[in-house]
């Protein structure tokens, strides 16, 4: 029997192509870089899958290269803002996610990104290094507490959550914000309260963004929102580049309007090394590593395999982001 041809955009944890060699013609865009749009365009000529990555635009002029025959769209991530999940809906092609193995260890790099701008980590490093460290300094490098201090959470889903607990566990004051307020018996043991975003924005020590891009999220925290911070708050972002708008973020920063910003993710990506935020010192940015751990990757590589291989055996995918596929199905 002839394997099913699939693409998958770039090289992953092999926990994941080890499966999907097995059971299909799997061709791997090798290089470091992802495949520019024509060669994207080229290569799913004729698959019947396709395994993305957040680097992938993957809309309709995608799915018409592939052909009628793609059966399953699989992404290598939560989030699916790349992917144009309406128009794969349209055309009955269930599209997969990460979810729940990477929750953890985003949760982590975003805490992280909290403490590293509270004590100002990435420019004591930088001091050091560049051999201006002569003494011990009663005002050197005087930074921000985390305990006791107020968090606030935009988006309360699994990651939003996640950090939530972390909070907790270093005596923080939590806030959270979310489309509507469930009753959650977590938050409520902890103390976390959901309010109005205005108000989050005006009592929180630190803003942590955890919301999907979507159109109502995008530039969430722009001018006007900045202007409601605290003057010594601190902005970190682990979930897309585009809910902050990123020229009002370089004037919050240096005008002082708010304190620190401690970036994961950046609007574009990559951050052009020209960046005007990168002319702050109080800016930190990493290169969107949220789910960078070596066990996550490999679970995300293994769960990305699955949702593939059932989509190409017309089987429901494990975790599919558009389930109205299946209901359009039986109508
Ligand atoms: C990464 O950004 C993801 O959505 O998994």
């Amino acid at each position: 029997m002839t394997k099913p041809r699939i693409f998958v955009t770039r090289r992953i944890p092999e926990q994941g192509l080890d499966i999907l060699r097995q059971a299909c013609e799997t061709n791997v865009w090798p290089g470091e870089l992802p495949p520019a749009r024509a060669d994207l365009l080229a290569a799913v000529r004729g698959v019947e899958g396709l395994l993305s990555l957040v680097t992938d635009r993957i809309d309709a002029e995608v799915m018409d290269a592939a052909g009628p025959q793609l059966k399953v769209i699989s992404n290598y991530a939560v989030g699916f803002d790349n992917i144009d999940v309406a128009e794969a809906t349209r055309r009955g092609i269930p599209v997969g996610n990460t979810p729940d193995v990477l929750t953890d260890t985003t949760a982590d790099l975003a805490f992280a990104l909290l403490m590293a701008a509270a004590r100002r980590l990435i420019e004591g490093d930088r001091y050091v290094r560049a051999g201006a460290w002569k003494t011990w300094g009663p005002l050197l490098l005087l930074g921000q507490d985390v305990a006791g201090a107020t968090l606030g959470i935009i988006g309360f889903g699994r990651i939003g959550h996640a950090m939530s607990k972390r909070a907790h566990g270093f005596d923080m004051r939590v806030l959270y914000h979310n489309p509507y307020c469930r009753d959650d018996p977590y938050a409520k043991e902890i103390g976390a309260e959901c309010v109005e975003l205005d108000r989050l924005l005006a009592e929180s020590d630190f803003v942590s963004l955890h919301t999907p891009l979507t159109a109502e999220t995008r530039h969430l925290i722009n001018a006007t929102t900045l202007a409601k911070m605290k003057r010594s708050a601190i902005l970190i972002n682990t979930s897309r580049g585009g809910v902050i708008d990123h020229d009002a973020l370089y004037h919050a920063l240096k005008d002082g309007v708010i304190c620190y910003a401690a970036l994961d993710v950046t609007e574009p990506e990559p951050l052009p090394a020209d960046s005007r935020l990168l002319t702050l010192d109080n800016v930190i940015v990493t290169p969107h590593i949220g789910s960078a751990s070596i066990a996550t990757r490999a679970k995300m590589a293994q769960m990305a395999a699955e949702n593939l291989l059932a989509g190409l055996r017309g089987e429901r995918l494990p975790h599919c982001v558009n389930l109205q596929v299946y209901e359009q199905r039986r109508s």
